[in-house]
């Protein structure tokens, strides 16, 4: 074996800047922990399984939306950016919540949804109510319908959840009017970004939730909030080597280059506040290069690497990513980001225990062929340890350290995705992910809540994968998260260079990060591993022998 082709970490690794290393944990809130036993996961359920994020050793807490909201995109569809949603608890609640995560060194990340609001905000409900071209409207993207009577969408634009971009009102006087623009569900209008009104809106939003000590903000669809002006027709083209949310750079409503402008705005507005709080990008762009420009050093502090998450279980895709994050970020000065699953997309585990590649936003479902679960998990183990041991920032999505796999049985009328509704039930969409996670095995709910009762119902045989079952359990999913999270800081290899090591079997990877070497076998064939060192972590027993689908770390 020779060492070759060393990659840089991002150029200021060693600063107090915490989010270039840290593990951010995603929470659900609906789906993490039910205090009340309403079968909705709340602030109260937050707050009471604080401590097992202590133990799990995680830096910061985002949490998905906890705002005033109807509901129809699980939260991403607000009606009142400035209160909690009282299904969720109360502003007082929130701010206990920050105060018992920063006792605990535990930062908070809310998410916020700038791209569109609920139809149920004030806002909306004024626009429905005001003239064509009255200041009401301007604050959103009404338009008069193509046609003779209008009765035409303005252009041919798909929402990304299925259907149509645009939904047609009724004026005042009964008659049929214009049509406002949605990108994703008809109720969530997108909001006008070429409106001051909606910048300062805004800007007052942050500060509001500033002022009370969030550390930053995930910052929804932020490859969204600016559209072509001449507003074309334009169909998605779709590539798989992309993934479900790749977006090209044609594309008229995402990644314009005008977005920029609002995000170096907001990095002032943050900048205001001390304490080293960020801003997170999820925004679906590519190339590489482009994802990267979302965080030049006046932009955001990070955004989400999706073309990692989009790499799949092969070991060329992967190393061919990993390089461009480490340069593409690298090269802007921001640290590459690590992430495999999340709530929009089907959890990594049952990604990995599909042959094929697999559905993303689509989902999986009864109709569908079924995950191979024992592959899955010993594949997103792997996945686990190989990314754990990367420089820069990773995410973690609730129950990923638990191994979970996604809920592919789901009865359709228990689903709640739009995008389920939007596709006729073509798509199955994304519940399948979002199911609450066990915390207790043989319990009711499996202890997601006192009562038994899920706002989506829980597989059979999920006892398992209750966290009761893995606590203090050697070699469980959960050990192994734990475990490499607390070796990531003490090896450093998170503000580490990172340097392929060459020569190994096919379908082998194999880096030296820090003090250790890492081997990743994405192959089903055991692989000989010609390395004297210890084992420090391994995703399978390890005895010079690399077995299929497995990671090794081993001191150097
Ligand atoms: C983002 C969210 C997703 C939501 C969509 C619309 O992609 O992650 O859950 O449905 O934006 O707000």
């Amino acid at each position: 074996m020779s060492t070759a082709v060393t990659t840089p970490a991002s150029p200021t690794p060693h600063g107090p800047e915490w989010w270039r290393t840290a593990v951010i944990y995603q929470i659900y809130p609906r789906s993490f922990a039910d205090g009340n036993g309403d079968g909705l996961g709340d602030l109260a359920g937050i707050a009471s399984r604080l401590d097992d994020l202590s133990y799990l050793g995680v830096d910061a807490i985002w949490l998905s939306p906890f705002f005033v909201s109807p509901q129809r995109d699980a939260g991403y569809d607000v009606a009142n950016y400035r209160d909690v949603d009282p299904r969720f608890g109360t502003l007082a609640d929130m701010d206990a919540l920050i105060a018992a995560a920063h006792d605990r060194g535990i930062r908070v990340i809310a998410d916020i949804v700038p791209n569109h609001t609920s139809s149920d905000h004030v806002w909306f409900q004024a626009a429905l109510a005001s003239a064509p071209g009255s200041p009401e409207r301007a604050r959103y993207l009404f338009k008069d319908g193509k046609g003779p009577d209008g009765s035409q969408p303005p252009t041919d634009w798909l929402s990304v959840f299925g259907g149509p971009a645009w939904s047609r009102v009724t004026e005042a006087d009964g008659t049929p009017g214009q049509w406002y623009l949605h990108l994703f569900d008809e109720s969530q209008p997108d909001l006008n970004w070429d409106n001051q009104e909606v910048v300062d809106e805004f800007d007052s939003v942050l500060r509001f939730w500033l002022d009370r000590g969030i550390d930053g903000f995930r910052v929804d669809v932020a490859h969204g909030m600016v559209k072509d002006p001449a507003y074309p027709d334009y169909q998605p083209k779709h590539d798989p080597e992309i993934g479900g949310g790749g977006i090209y750079l044609d594309c008229p409503y995402f990644g314009q280059t005008g977005v920029h402008r609002i995000w170096r705005h907001w990095r002032t507005v943050i900048d205001e506040y001390p304490g080293d709080r960020i801003l997170t990008a999820e925004s679906w762009v590519h190339p590489m290069t482009e994802l990267a420009n979302y965080t030049r050093p006046d932009e955001y502090h990070q955004a989400f690497n999706f073309p990692f998450m989009f790499a799949g279980w092969d070991a060329a895709k992967l190393r061919t990513s990993i390089d461009e994050s480490l340069k593409e970020f690298g090269a802007v000065g921001a640290p590459s980001t690590w992430v495999l699953s999340n709530h929009d997309v089907v959890r990594h585990t049952s990604r990995f225990g599909l042959r094929d590649s697999g559905p993303q936003g689509s989902g999986i479902g009864p109709r569908d062929p079924q995950p191979d679960e024992a592959l899955g998990l010993a594949r997103a183990r792997g996945a686990a340890l190989m990314m754990l041991a990367l420089p820069g920032s990773v995410f973690v999505y609730q129950g990923e350290e638990l191994g979970l796999p996604e809920a592919t049985q789901i009865p359709a009328d228990a689903r709640q995705d739009p995008t389920w509704f939007r596709t006729g039930g073509e798509k199955y969409g994304r519940d399948g992910c979002r199911v609450p996670i066990p915390w207790q095995a043989g319990a009711p709910a499996y202890g997601f809540s006192p009562t038994g009762a899920a706002w989506l119902p829980q597989p059979e045989g999920w006892d398992a994968y209750a966290r009761s079952a893995q606590e203090g359990v050697e070699g469980s999913t959960l050990e192994l998260y734990r475990a490499a999270m607390a070796a990531r800081t003490a090896h450093g290899t998170s503000t580490a260079d990172l340097t392929w090591i060459e020569g190994l079997p096919a379908g082998v990877l194999g880096f030296t990060v820090a003090d250790l070497a890492v081997y990743v076998n994405t192959s089903d064939t055991p692989a000989p591993i010609d390395d004297p060192g210890d084992v420090v972590l391994a995703s399978q027993d390890f005895d010079g022998t690399l077995a299929g689908n497995a990671t090794v770390w081993i001191q150097r």
